[in-house]
């Protein structure tokens, strides 16, 4: 029998560029990633509230570095400077967490639905390859590319009124596994994280009591998850031994998407 081999565990020195990274899950993450020792290019819409995150980590007093930078991933621009400045920064880059979004409700038949749907296309679909194909040639580089991006349940099936964002995460997982088997001969994963109902702030302005009555009703484990438990899925897929995993569709929900009735 071959001896066995253990595999790291450790994104120690890795270095990772995080979209949306001011609040919710990418702010956890950036949190989680910097305390296992990773440097980390905290992204998001605003230069102050990157700064902010950037500063809470840094206070956190852990082993990675955090550098906050304002970015716009609907400005494909924006994203190739971006990867430009995480490499010159930290040089090179391993891991893309692509997880910037938010909510724009609209029927098909109502007056504004294009008005959801450009820039939820843009933001939760366009901007995942425009970032992967700019962070491509040093990802090549990396002992360890690894690529997450954040679906959603909705990419697992559709709530009502939400067409656009529906349809823009179930692209997000046919991109995910296209690009698990275009860049499999690079020995890079891609792999998506598909949330259910998550305390962030895209659901903080659900009331309290409604949040109680759907998480009773429809998750098994009968409440929301929390920002930190969506992190640390996603670092388990980043891991150095996660070398193996590709092309999946990981549901991080307690249960919403198995469960009947
Ligand atoms: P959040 O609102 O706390 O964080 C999203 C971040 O994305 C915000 O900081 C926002 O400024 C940023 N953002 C929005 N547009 C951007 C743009 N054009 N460029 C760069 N950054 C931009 O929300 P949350 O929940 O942490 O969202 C993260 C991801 O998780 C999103 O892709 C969302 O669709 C997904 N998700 C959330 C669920 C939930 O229940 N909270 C469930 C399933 C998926």
């Amino acid at each position: 029998m071959e001896p066995y081999q253990p595999l790291s565990r450790s994104i120690a020195g890795l270095t990772a560029i995080i979209t949306g990274a001011a609040s919710g899950m990418g702010r956890a993450t950036a949190h989680l990633f910097a305390s296992e020792g990773a440097n980390v290019m905290v992204t998001d819409l605003h230069q102050d509230a990157c700064d902010a995150v950037a500063a809470e980590i840094e206070k956190a007093g852990v082993p990675g570095k955090a550098i906050p930078l304002a970015l716009d991933v609907s400005d494909g621009a924006a994203i190739t400077a971006a990867v430009a400045a995480t490499v010159e920064a930290f040089g090179g880059l391993d891991i893309i967490v692509n997880n910037a979004g938010f909510a724009k409700l609209a029927m098909i038949d109502d007056d504004a639905y294009d008005a959801a749907w450009e820039p939820t296309l843009a933001v939760m679909l366009t901007a995942h390859q425009k970032m992967v194909r700019a962070a491509l040639p040093h990802l090549r580089q990396s002992q360890c590319p690894r690529i997450v991006n954040v679906a959603s349940t909705e990419g697992l099936g559709a709530t009502a009124a939400n067409s656009a964002y529906v349809a823009a995460k179930h692209g997000v997982i046919g991109l995910t596994r296209a690009m698990a088997v275009d860049l499999g001969r690079d020995g890079i994963t891609v792999n998506a994280i598909c949330p259910g109902p998550i305390r962030t702030g895209i659901t903080d302005a659900i009331p309290e009591e409604h949040k109680e009555i759907y998480a009773k009703r429809r998750v098994p484990l009968r409440r929301y998850g929390l920002p930190e438990e969506v992190a640390n899925i996603t670092l388990s897929v980043v891991l150095p031994a996660a070398s193996f995993l590709t092309g999946t569709a990981i549901p991080v929900d307690g249960g919403l998407t198995i469960k009947n009735a």
